[in-house]
């Protein structure tokens, strides 16, 4: 148990050895915490559990340390299995203890552990008397599903934000000043791109409504690595940069070769992207993970995307990639499609048209070349990223 302020501990788990989150969609070379928060007043409070495979050692150590017939009240801020995963196991052993959620919440909870606790379920202004501290619901719906909801804890003045302002940052320290500050971001922007990019509409409203609370913030205390204790605004306002349809201003062409002349096309494309002034990176897809190559198309302004054409269709990682920006629903970027053929040459036709679907504003025609580019057509690729380029703007 670490004091975080006042009355409220954390009592969550550090996970450093997770490789991967959602499966192995999320690559997490940092490791992950699963924060779950306990208000010792008068009244105490458990906020958020911790993943299922932490849930008897979680259980042990609330036992010893806080004694399971003390907690009054169990807050459930979201039933994802990261954080509402050890329900089971604790509410074994407490089944009569309330479990407060929204009541998308309690239809989440019943489907996934199948058990009838004793539900109360809340809506926004909803408070929670604990003595020298009060709990307000503050519903957050897709932030990250459904049921999602956050608790302002007034008396401590600590949002407990669950998913929203988090990181999957396993470190020794807990708060924001005390790690390496391009760590602390590279891992917050990479989980933003990653788990809330599809709902970026949602933040505005949401820090509006926050604001419209009109109560002190000490801290932020997220769901998932550092608690932003130093200039706690600072992730709100990162956030709503975020969620403008952001880019970095740079261009990324990514591609997928199969005997290497997409590949040429790609660095003569990039030629003249930077005769433009404009900034560029040059990615393969099977240089990275696809949670990296989805923060990379977060970062970008445009993206040029290459395929090779094999049995008349685009390569299967372009495919299994664009499906990816698809459901990440990006705002405000631009792309365009190229490739190498051998006969039939259909890869850049389908990837434009993907392009499209996935909502990127395509507006060249897609280039292809047949078989290997001579000079006279590694200069028309040159041409089309300096073109594509110019037209960003
Ligand atoms: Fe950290 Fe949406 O669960």
């Amino acid at each position: 148990m670490f004091q975080i302020k006042d009355e409220l501990y954390w009592v969550g788990v550090k996970d450093w050895g997770l490789k991967s989150f959602h499966g192995t969609h999320f690559l997490t070379p940092r490791g992950a915490t699963y924060n779950s928060y306990l208000i010792k007043d008068k009244k105490i409070a458990l906020v958020d559990a911790v993943f299922e495979p932490f849930a008897g050692d979680y259980v042990d150590k609330l036992a010893a340390e806080v004694g399971l017939e003390n907690i009054d009240y169990i807050i459930c801020n979201h039933a994802e299995i990261d954080h509402g995963g050890a329900l089971t196991a604790l509410m074994n052993r407490i089944p009569e203890t309330p479990v407060y959620c929204t009541a998308k919440g309690k239809d989440i909870i019943k489907a996934q552990h199948h058990r009838e606790w004793n539900f109360v379920t809340v809506k926004t202004g909803d408070t929670l008397d604990l003595g020298r501290n009060k709990l307000t619901f503050i519903e957050a719906p897709m932030l990250h599903w459904p049921d999602s909801m956050m608790t302002y804890v007034s008396g401590a003045n600590v949002l407990l934000s669950n998913d929203a302002f988090g990181q999957h940052y396993a470190t020794s320290e807990f708060f924001n000043d005390e790690v390496d500050q391009c760590i602390l971001y590279d891992e917050a922007l990479k989980y933003y791109a990653n788990i809330l990019t599809p709902f970026g509409r949602l933040i505005q409203p949401k820090v509006n409504q926050l604001s419209g609370l009109n109560v002190p913030i000490d801290m932020i205390a997220p769901s998932h690595g550092l608690i932003w204790r130093t200039d706690p605004m600072q992730i709100v306002n990162k956030y709503l940069e975020w969620a403008d349809a952001y880019h970095e201003g740079h261009v990324l062409i990514l591609y997928d070769t199969m005997w290497g002349n997409t590949e040429k096309m790609a660095h003569a494309i990039a030629a003249g992207v930077e005769q433009a002034g404009v900034p560029y990176k040059v990615l393969r897809t099977n240089k990275l993970p696809k949670s990296d190559i989805v923060t990379e198309v977060f970062k970008a302004k445009g993206i040029l995307m290459g395929s090779s054409t094999m049995n008349n269709t685009v390569l299967s990682d372009i495919a299994g990639l664009v499906n990816e920006f698809k459901g990440m629903r990006f705002r405000g970027k631009h792309a365009a499609a190229f490739g190498s053929y051998g006969w039939s040459g259909e890869a850049p036709k389908i990837a434009s048209k993907l392009l499209q679907e996935a909502k990127f504003n395509v507006e060249l025609e897609p280039l292809r070349i047949l078989f290997t580019p001579d000079a006279e057509q590694l200069e028309r690729c040159r041409r089309f990223g300096n073109q594509f380029a110019i037209s960003l703007g």
